[in-house]
Parts: structure tokens; sequence; C-alpha cells
């Protein structure tokens, strides 16, 4: 398995232009099942999630096909859903993938029946899907488990039927759960109205590409989200927003390093808690562009103070601060003077990392859902255990800073979300290499 090494200590200084996002791309691609027509996106990234959506969906009947994008950026990809025979998401590859369960809606409301392998559990907590069957259930969908499946049959007629859908549960709206049921109303007869849906821009981006398609959606991005289902979509091209949550990583590894490092198409508003927060701990961000428009794609200058500030943070649903920048928000705040707070609403397990960082001498203290961060002078190399994506991003962030060598193992859960990590990063001046952990110190005290 592949292991980073880190010799810490550098400050990141260049260029690093933002990616595709990951969150945004999974329901997109997703969105091809709505339709027997071509669609093409812009700008999806490589990454192993990505790969195992491509296999779900081939599966599915999709005809896939990648080449590099006009616009530069990422990659070019043509969804042709030419096959609507199979209604099958097999065990197999949703296991490898939680996001597999965006297929459902799309499949039911466009084949009449789809049978989708439960997702289990999770690193970061338990997941449930009760949410997104409430709202498919609500649009006249009859569900039933079987052998671990997911069985979903459209009502007589093979058609869904419009409701008023509430998406609330007890941590907020659901992201995927509001994707799943905007996309089965599109096609839906009647009218939808979700209450209660997510607000976070890779809902906005989905509404976009399926009114692109011909849907009409209105009020993506906001709690109330109104769908005039239509009998068919048709073929789009669709560039894909930039990564939020890779942005931010790539603004808190510039401040742990207390480098200073330039953000090409940044999503600046669509990070604006992160930014408020990052501000007000000492963290230097400055956009090249002030317009009051939506800037979705901004060049974003940061640096950072040779001392940060603590401060509390609580995750929350868009537009607060969000769940996958807390891991790494943890190890900026380990390294700022005094004491911070962090609470996690959305996963209030997800602290994988915390054992790790206490490895490189963090000063952290777990109560349920809150963690205490006492800032330390410096982090310490060691040995840390990758265990999810954002947790391995928060490890490489301490790695960075830390001093001597630190050894991230089982980086492929870094792999699902940032392409080419280390790649990027050494480009901006960082020490690290990727290696097969089988070549690591047994021993593997790290530390020079
Ligand atoms: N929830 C329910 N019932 C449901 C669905 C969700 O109670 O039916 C709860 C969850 O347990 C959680 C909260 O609602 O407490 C929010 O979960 P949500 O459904 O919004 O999560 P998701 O859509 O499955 C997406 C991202 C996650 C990100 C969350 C929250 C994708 C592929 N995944 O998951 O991304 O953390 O939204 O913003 O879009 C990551 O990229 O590292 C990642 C985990």
């Amino acid at each position: 398995m592949d292991a980073f090494v880190i010799h810490g200590g550098q400050p990141l200084r260049g260029k690093v232009r933002i990616n595709g996002s990951k969150n945004a791309s999974l329901p997109l691609m997703v969105a091809a099942l709505l339709t027997n027509k071509p669609v093409t996106l812009e700008g999806v990234p490589a990454l192993a999630d990505i790969a195992n959506m491509r296999r779900l969906l081939q599966e599915l009947g999709c005809e896939i096909s990648e080449s590099a994008a006009a616009t530069g950026a990422g990659r070019r990809m043509t969804l042709h859903t030419h096959d609507e025979s199979t209604r099958h998401a097999r065990y197999d590859i949703v296991r490898t993938m939680r996001a597999s369960i965006s297929v459902l809606g799309p499949m039911l409301a466009r084949r009449g029946e789809a049978r989708v392998s439960m997702p289990g559990g999770c690193s970061i907590g338990d997941r449930p899907v009760d949410l997104h069957l409430r709202g498919l259930r609500a649009l006249g969908a009859h569900i039933s488990l079987e052998a671990g499946d997911i069985v979903a049959k459209a009502p007589p007629g093979g058609r869904l039927e419009g409701a008023r859908v509430f998406l609330g549960g007890p941590a907020g709206p659901t992201v995927l759960g509001t994707a799943n049921v905007m996309s089965a109303a599109a096609l839906a007869k009647g009218t939808t109205i979700i209450e209660s849906a997510a607000c976070e821009p890779e809902i906005v981006d989905v509404a976009d590409l399926l009114n692109a398609m011909g849907a009409q959606i209105q009020g993506a991005g906001t709690p109330r989200i109104v769908i005039e289902g239509v009998a068919e979509l048709g073929g789009a091209t669709h560039r894909v927003i930039p990564d939020r949550i890779e942005a931010g990583t790539y603004m808190m590894a510039a401040a742990i390093t207390r480098g200073r490092v330039t953000i090409e198409d940044c999503p600046i508003d669509d990070l604006i808690a992160v930014c408020d927060y990052l501000k007000e701990i000492g963290v230097h961000i400055r956009a090249t562009d002030d317009s009051m428009q939506r800037r979705v794609r901004t060049t974003v200058d940061v640096s950072a103070s040779d001392r940060l500030h603590p401060t509390q943070i609580t995750t929350q649903p868009h537009p607060g601060f969000p769940t996958d920048l807390q891991a790494q928000m943890m190890a900026l705040l380990c390294l700022a003077d005094g004491n911070s707070v962090i609470t996690e609403r959305i996963y209030p397990q997800r602290f994988l990392h915390v054992p790790e960082l206490s490895r490189m001498g963090a000063q952290l203290i777990r109560q349920g859902s809150t963690v205490v961060v006492t800032g330390v002078r410096e982090l310490v190399g060691a040995p840390v255990m990758a265990s999810d994506l954002r947790a391995s991003a928060s490890l490489v962030l301490a790695g960075l800073a830390a001093r001597g060598t630190t050894a991230v193992l089982r980086v492929y859960h870094l792999d699902r979300g940032y392409e080419r990590m280390e790649e990027r990063l050494i480009a901006m001046g960082a020490r690290i290499e990727r290696v097969d952990d089988k070549h690591l110190p047994t021993n593997g005290q790290g530390g020079e």
C-alpha cells in the first residue's frame, strides 16, 4: 500500500489550480441515467471515487468516454446511457463508495424500478439513508428491503408523482438525498416541492445541469426547491464547479506551513464561513476579484502570520463551516496560540484523526462530539495512519508543518478525494514522496 513520507518544515510557495468538485461530479455523472442522450461533463477530477462511479454507471448501461477538457483544466467525460434494462446496483460496487445511493432516484424515475444495495456503515459515522427513502416514498415509490438491497418501484403506470417532501433530518438536510429526490422529481408527473433541501453548491450544480437537460427546477441553493416534472430530458454539456473542499485544504496547507500560496479557480464564495474563520485566526486571504457576483472561480492569495489565534468552530450544513474541512482545520489550530474548541454536528464520530494528531504531539481532549485543542509550539513527525479521506488530509497538513519526518500510511483514502496531492505540494516546495509502505522502516519512529 502507498504511504507518504513527508519531511516537514518547508513553507509552501507557489500556485495551485483547483480541480473540479468530487462531490458535484458524482451526482452529475449519475444524471446521465435520466436520459438516453449524451451528457458531457468538463473538469471531472481523476479520483478513485470517480473511477468507482464510472464502473457502476457502465454496469447500468452507460457508455463513458474521456478526453482532455477543452477548457484546459481537468478531463472531459461523455456519458451516454444506451441500455436501460439493468436495474441492479450490486453490493460489490456500492460497498466501495456510499455515493452509489445516488443512482436510486434517477433509475427509479427512468426505469420504473431500481435495486440498490443498502450502503453499510462508514468510518466517519452511521450514515443512514432513511431520508432518501422517505423522499422517494413521498413521490409514490414502493420501497422494500430484500437480501440487503433497497428495492424501489414506481407506482402503477411507471411514473413517479410530484409531492411536497420534507428532507430535514437530525443533523439538518441531506446533500445526496436532496440530489436523489430532485433528480427523480425532474421526471415525475406534476410539481414537487422539497422543503429543508440541502443548500450546498453541489446541489446548485446538479440543478444547473438538469435544467440544461430540460428540467424545470427553481430554488436550488435555498431550503425550498420547486420542480415541475417533465416527460423527457435531453443531453447537455456542463462544466463542473471547482472543489471547495480541495480549495479549503490548500488554504489551510498554506497557513499551517506559514507559506504564501496563490489558489486559482478558487470558489471563494462557497467558502465564506471557512474564510471568515481563517481570517479571524490570522490567515491573510486576498481575492483578486472583489465583485458582488457569486465568485465561483477566482484567484486567491493565502498567507499566514507567524502566530495564529485560537477560535471556536461548529460544523454545520452549508453555508456553515463544512464537516469536510473539520479535520484539516483541527491540524491548523494545533499550532495556534491558546485553546480552540471544535464541535462536529454533522458526523459526531468524525474524529479518527484525533489519536493520530496526538501521536505528533497535538494536545487534544475529546468529549463526545467536541474536541478542545490546546495549541502547541510544534508538531513532531511520526508514523500515522490515514483512516478516512479528510482525516488523511489533516495528517498530511500536520506532516508538512511538523519537525522531522512523518509517514502517513494508507494514503489510498486520500486518493479518493485529492488528485495527485503529493505532486501539487512538491510543486509548491514541499518535501514529500509516495512510497510503498513495504519500504518503510518497521520500527517506524518518525523525527530526525
Ligand atoms: N443523514 C440522515 N439520513 C439520511 C441521510 C443523511 O440522518 O438519509 C444524516 C447523516 O448521517 C449526516 C447528515 O444527515 O449526519 C448529513 O449527511 P448527508 O446526507 O448530507 O451526507 P451525504 O450526502 O451522504 C455528502 C458528501 C460528504 C459530506 C456530506 C455532508 C458526497 C459524495 N459526500 O455526503 O462528503 O461530508 O455530504 O456535507 O457528496 C467527503 O467528501 O469526505 C464526504 C464525506
